[in-house]
């Protein structure tokens, strides 16, 4: 069997850009994620033989767990990158109950879900958990505390993890992008600067899975923090403008 990868979030930004580096380095991908129409998508999908989509509302975690142990049975995983995610922002009090149980099932569930599945299989060879979490876990984040709050979680949960299975050569990393020009931003009133040195392109961030990935054996690497040179966001005009 080939061996596999597991990445969530791969219909869009930093996850297909993550979900190209791998089919390059020659792993099938099995690609988790609701909506693979978009044309860039398409066309990835197209291109890569090694790329297949799984349809999945990650929040149905019947249909996920289904999901993983069809993917678990068909080829080899050694790595799972978690890198689906949802972000709501403001004031904590004009959030709605609805954004903030997506916002902590999407981020945090999900993740410690896929992996408490995939563990045995990541123990047995010995492989990778890159977790995409956010700038935000690493510093207090006003007008997105609960979006922060659930990548401060998973970062801790990284870090614990790194401690209880690196002795069964499991890598855990957590990387931390800033600002990074993808479709996170659709909801919120602001969204990235047009100077390319205030953000990061999704494939920038993928770069660091190329990364760890080609580390030697015995070394890895528990955190990543990566940031674009300046601190700026544009505020929209309108929730329309992207
Ligand atoms: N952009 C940034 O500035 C930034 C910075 C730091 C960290 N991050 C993190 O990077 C990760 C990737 O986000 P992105 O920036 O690439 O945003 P994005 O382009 O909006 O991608 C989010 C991905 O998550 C998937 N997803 C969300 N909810 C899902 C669900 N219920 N079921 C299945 N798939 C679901 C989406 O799939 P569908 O569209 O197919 O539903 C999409 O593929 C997120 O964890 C985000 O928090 C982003």
């Amino acid at each position: 069997m080939n061996k596999s990868a597991i990445v969530t979030g791969a219909s869009s930004g930093i996850g297909l850009a993550v979900s190209r580096i791998l089919c390059e380095l020659e792993y099938e991908v099995f690609g988790f994620g609701r909506d693979f129409t978009r044309d860039e998508t398409v066309s990835f999908a197209e291109q890569s033989a090694g790329f297949h989509p799984v349809v999945c509302d990650l929040l149905n975690t019947q249909e996920l767990c289904d999901a993983v142990k069809k993917t678990v049975k068909e080829s080899e995983v050694c790595v799972l990158v978690n890198a689906a995610g949802v972000g709501y922002y403001g004031l904590h009090e004009e959030l709605n109950i609805k954004q903030i149980q997506t916002l902590v099932r999407t981020n945090l569930e999900v993740p410690l879900i896929l992996i408490n599945r995939l563990l045995r299989v990541l123990k047995k060879n010995k492989g990778y958990i890159i977790n995409i979490s956010s700038i935000t876990a690493k510093q207090s984040s006003p007008h997105g505390c609960a979006y922060a709050a659930t990548k401060a979680g998973l970062t801790s949960f990284g870090n614990s993890l790194f401690e209880e299975a690196r002795k069964y050569g499991v890598k855990v990393t957590s990387i931390h992008p800033d600002m990074t020009a993808t479709n996170l931003y659709r909801d919120a009133d602001f969204t990235c600067e047009s100077e390319p040195e205030s953000y990061l392109e999704p494939e920038e961030v993928a770069d660091m899975v190329r990364y760890i990935l080609s580390l030697r054996d015995g070394m890895t690497v528990p955190e990543i923090t990566i940031r674009p040179q300046l601190h700026r966001i544009r505020r929209k005009q309108n929730l329309k403008d992207k």
